[in-house]
């Protein structure tokens, strides 16, 4: 069973932790998620998603259930248990990842617990994975990133695929959140492999079952 920090920032996509979120509840692999979400996460919660509150209202909002393995930590919370590289943690998803929150990290200035939980996940050397989210980049987002790269995280950009032809939001978000599946090495039901082949020509291409 595995436990994974989730963190929300401050840049547009809120829907993709909202969805990682919903289906890390539902995994049988894990036993309990740590969610912090920066002050600016939550303004673009509320302008994105409507979502606001705070204890059970919010992780009711982030996961669909009235009961769940997600835990909201005060940001402002530096003591708390993720902070601290002695906590056993498989993995942290900072999604979506805002360019200041990357320049943070990038720099090692760490000033709330995202940042620290962070530091901790990278100076343990266990799977940090940031979906940073701007556009267009400039150098110094660009060089942070490659920076944070080299010591270990995984970027992995909030550029969802279109070649398993979603027909709704939620299955454009889902197929990218499964590929966070994928490398946090956790199973999961869906598709997400592309088996080759080419479209009308009788070996047909997809992603393996049709998209749920
Ligand atoms: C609605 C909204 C959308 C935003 N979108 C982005 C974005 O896509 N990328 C980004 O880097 N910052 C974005 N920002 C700015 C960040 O929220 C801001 O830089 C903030 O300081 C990030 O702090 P945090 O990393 O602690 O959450 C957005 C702000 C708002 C209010």
């Amino acid at each position: 069973m595995k436990r994974i920090t989730v963190a929300i920032t401050g840049a547009s996509g809120a829907i993709y932790a909202q969805r990682l979120l919903h289906h890390l509840d539902r995994s049988a692999e894990i036993s309990h998620v740590h969610c912090i979400v920066s002050a600016p996460g939550r303004r673009v919660l509320l302008e994105e998603l409507d979502i606001s509150g705070s204890g059970n209202e919010l992780t009711l909002a982030l996961t669909g259930q009235t009961v769940s393995k997600v835990d909201v930590l005060p940001n402002s919370d530096i003591g708390a248990t993720v902070a601290s590289g002695s906590y056993p943690s498989d993995g942290m998803v900072v999604i979506p990842c805002s360019m200041s929150t990357i320049g943070a990290l990038a720099s090692g200035a760490v000033t709330n617990l995202v940042h620290r939980a962070a530091d901790v996940t990278l100076k343990e050397n266990r799977r940090l994975i940031l979906v940073p989210r701007e556009t267009p980049l400039h150098a110094i987002h660009l060089e942070n990133m490659l920076r944070l790269r080299n010591a270990g995280a995984m970027i992995v950009p909030a550029m969802p695929g279109f070649y398993h032809r979603p027909e709704t939001i939620e299955q454009l978000v889902d197929h990218f959140v499964f590929r966070i599946f994928d490398h946090l090495g956790l199973a999961h039901d869906r598709a997400t492999m592309w088996r080759g082949g080419v479209r009308g020509s009788g070996a047909e291409p997809g992603i393996g079952e049709s998209f749920e």
